[in-house]
């Protein structure tokens, strides 16, 4: 088992990554948690192949569980939704000292995160995130949320789980566009930080996508190595936490545009980070290659490149986008693969000129 440690001075935790984790995830919950009453929150996919196998596990070792399954889907992140989760933490008599559990992809993990960070001011939670996106991404550092009708993720906070459980075994389940989704993100951090993380999906894309075990360890644990770095060093984004959001400023405007229902978020932020790297080699900061080896790559992914979106759209809804500061977009920009600034130098000029050109 691999283990990485998130150091947030009293809020630091562990995440531990492995095959066939779950069937031991009550044995492995213990060493950081006594035993205690226990919401498990599920959603109804997740619940009909993993929901017994953690909750006999969680049960074997004495915690007292149970089990709230969700409609599948982004709709429910609600405040509505949260609230019949509120109600059944009423219902088992959770109490300060008792535990949520959130088993599931981005949404059930945001959601669950949500109510442990304000039921009673805050109880311990933990992740067991089962999606490729929710593993090296929405698991860690702590972002908790539900959606509002006027934006995504507007009603949240900085919470930090107790402890994230990655059973990499879980990916075999994982629709293939769901898994190709989440390796944007990957690719992302390799963008970011870590060049060598970028040539090794370049050199073992098949053997990630055949859910090659040692290929999964490798990407997800240096995938989330990285997030943890970033997150110790600026928590609650002031700053360096933006530059895991590369590719999404543009990918955001898409999603937006496009209602979130024409692309998965992995979809438009692959689109966004080419766009990113061409307004880096507009502005002079790089060089084509980091262009062309990022295209490269989402190209093998099979992932859609043209929006058929009007570029005067997407300019109007990135300036309408509550990243917008004194009227400046901030952009993080690579300057070679592994390296990236944030600038808040992209004018309307360029983005017209870099909108206009087919990728
Ligand atoms: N997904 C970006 C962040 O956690 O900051």
């Amino acid at each position: 088992m691999k283990t990485i440690r998130v150091n947030l001075s009293d809020n630091s935790y562990n995440i531990y990554i492995d095959e066939g984790l779950l069937e031991k995830i009550g044995d492995t919950l213990v060493k950081e948690k006594t035993p205690c009453k226990t919401l498990l929150i599920t959603d109804k996919n997740i619940e009909k192949v993993y929901g017994s196998i953690v909750s006999e596990s969680l049960l074997r070792n004495k915690f007292d569980v149970r089990l709230v399954s969700l409609t599948p889907g982004e709709e429910q992140k609600t405040l509505e939704t949260a609230f019949i989760l509120y109600d059944a933490c009423f219902d088992h008599k959770l109490d300060r000292n008792s535990l949520i559990v959130a088993l599931g992809g981005g949404v059930v993990g945001d959601i669950s995160g949500f109510v442990a960070a304000t039921f009673m001011r805050g109880i311990p939670f933990i992740q067991i995130p089962t999606s490729l996106l929710a593993q090296v991404d929405s698991s860690i550092g702590g972002k908790v949320a539900v959606n509002h009708p006027k934006g995504k993720n507007m009603i949240g906070s900085f919470y930090q789980p107790r402890a994230v459980f990655i059973d990499t075994d879980t990916l075999a389940t994982l629709p293939a566009t769901e898994l190709v989704a989440g390796l944007v993100e990957v690719i992302k951090y390799g963008v970011i930080k870590d060049a060598e993380l970028f040539e090794f999906i370049e050199k073992s894309l098949y053997d990630i996508l055949q859910l090659n075990h040692d290929a999964l360890l490798k990407i997800i644990a240096t995938s989330c190595q990285i997030k943890a770095n970033v997150v110790e060093e600026d928590e609650k984004e002031k700053h360096l936490r933006a530059i895991l959001n590369y590719g999404h400023t543009i990918g955001h405007a898409i999603e937006t545009v496009t209602n979130y229902k024409k692309y998965r978020h992995g979809e438009a932020v692959a689109i966004g980070m080419l766009y990113a790297a061409r307004i880096a080699i507009d502005m002079g900061l790089t060089d084509n290659t980091v262009f062309e080896r990022q295209l490269s790559l989402i190209k093998r992914l099979g992932l859609p490149l043209q929006t058929g979106l009007k570029p005067e759209e997407i300019v109007k809804t990135l300036y309408a986008d509550k990243k917008v500061i004194s009227g400046r977009l901030r952009f993080i920009l690579p300057t070679q693969i592994g390296e990236v600034i944030i600038s808040d130098q992209v004018t309307e000029e360029i983005l017209h000129r870099i909108l206009n050109k087919p990728l």
